[in-house]
């Protein structure tokens, strides 16, 4: 495994829309481990394979019960509305409040080509939802309003949670 150099704004992968993954091939499988590696060293809950320069669908996600791997995600039966902070690995220091579905179901593939089911809400539909947003070339900050950038306070406090995607 390898941690993968992070692609921030405003490169040009980072606004393409992906194209969908069609095989499950060793180089793949191999991106998932580096994708997933790269995520936890950066300290991040969710990790698109445009922050790597890779564009391609698919989506790593952990927060804190294990990863997720998903290939060709879709999003479906979203339900309500929540106002949550987030962040961006792509976009260091910057933090917004982003409107998302509260519920939702994830659908795609799996690492071993079997078709899954996530039924989730709270953190995890609101990291589903950034992390394909990604895939469509969308940016949190696209949406997001009370937008700060940490890096430009100076000391800021430490996060107070964990958003960073
Ligand atoms: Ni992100």
């Amino acid at each position: 495994m390898a941690v993968l150099p992070i692609r921030f704004v405003p490169e040009a992968v980072l606004r393409q829309k992906a194209r969908p993954v069609e095989r499950i091939d060793t180089i793949l499988l191999r991106l998932l481990e580096d994708m997933i590696e790269t995520m936890y060293e950066a300290r991040g809950i969710g990790l698109a394979a445009p922050q790597v320069g890779i564009s391609k669908r698919v989506i790593v996600v952990d927060i804190g019960d294990g990863p997720i791997c998903l290939i060709n995600p879709k999003l479906d039966e979203l339900e309500g509305e929540e106002i949550g902070p987030e962040g961006c690995l792509s976009i260091p220091g910057v933090q917004g409040e982003v409107k998302r579905a509260a519920k939702l179901v994830a659908r795609g593939v799996d690492e071993q080509g079997r078709k899954v089911r996530i039924p989730a809400e709270g953190l995890l539909a609101r990291v589903f939802q950034h992390e394909v947003d990604h895939l469509d070339g969308r940016l949190f900050t696209d949406i997001a309003s009370g937008i700060r950038d940490g890096t430009r306070q100076g000391q800021e406090e430490e996060e107070e949670e964990e958003v960073e995607a």
